[in-house]
């Protein structure tokens, strides 16, 4: 098995930006395993599925293949072979992850390729369940966490950059929301492991708790 290292937490709490430097810091292989429930999402919304028809659903998932790939180093999703990296980032595609990502059917189908990324290799994973489920046995877990506050001026900061109108209202609302889903589902929700490390990141730099999380797996290794 690689070292492993896990990092979980609520929507916009900086875990992606962050893994990403601790990981090329390690020389690990980061995983976001959230992109992957994006890319089944992309793909539910157009085929237009109902996830709540178990049987369409099911049908769905047979018929899509998930993989992921790296190019300079950066994670890519190829949905039946198509790169989608840059289409899963919408609200429509945020929206429905967090919706498809509650079908216990849905997580099965990532658990294998998961697991077989962090037996295979060094690996930050990212994600939800990753310290509670999907790597129990990981040397390091992180709970990373920030305040809705925090997170909504920080991704309103982000929209703006990009141009998308919105305002810090409606996106504050919509991680309320996704919190709760993500927290209240039946089927894996988002809880702190008990052999976690808190890391609740409102009031510091994305430096600052790069090197946190560093030196915290520099003591495991
Ligand atoms: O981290 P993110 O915003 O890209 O995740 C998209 C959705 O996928 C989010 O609503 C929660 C879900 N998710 C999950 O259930 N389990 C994971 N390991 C990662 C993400």
């Amino acid at each position: 098995m690689g070292m492993n290292v896990a990092i979980d937490g609520p929507a916009g709490a900086g875990k992606s930006t962050i893994a990403k430097q601790v990981a090329s810091k390690l020389q690990f292989i980061y995983v976001d395993t959230g992109a992957m429930y994006r890319t089944i999402a992309l793909s539910l919304l157009r085929r237009g599925t109902d996830c709540e028809n178990d049987s369409a659903l099911k049908q769905a998932l047979e018929e899509m293949d998930i993989r992921i790939g790296y190019e300079d180093g950066v994670q890519q999703m190829l949905l039946n072979g198509e790169n989608v990296t840059g289409l899963i980032r919408t609200e429509e595609v945020s929206k429905m992850a967090s919706i498809s990502s509650a079908k216990p059917i849905v997580r099965e189908k990532l658990m294998d390729l998961q697991r077989t990324l962090a037996r295979e290799n060094d690996v930050l994973m990212d994600g939800r369940d990753i310290g509670t489920r999907i790597l129990p046995d990981a040397q390091v877990k992180i709970f990373l966490t920030a305040s809705v506050e925090a997170r909504a001026a920080r991704r309103f900061k982000e929209m703006q950059e990009k141009g998308v109108p919105c305002t810090l209202e409606e996106i504050r609302a919509d991680i309320e929301e996704r919190d709760y889903r993500d927290m209240h589902r039946d089927t894996a929700p988002l809880i702190q492991a008990e052999d976690a490390v808190l890391v609740d990141t409102s009031d510091m730099t994305i430096d600052e708790v790069t090197d946190t999380i560093v030196r915290l797996v520099n003591e495991k290794r």
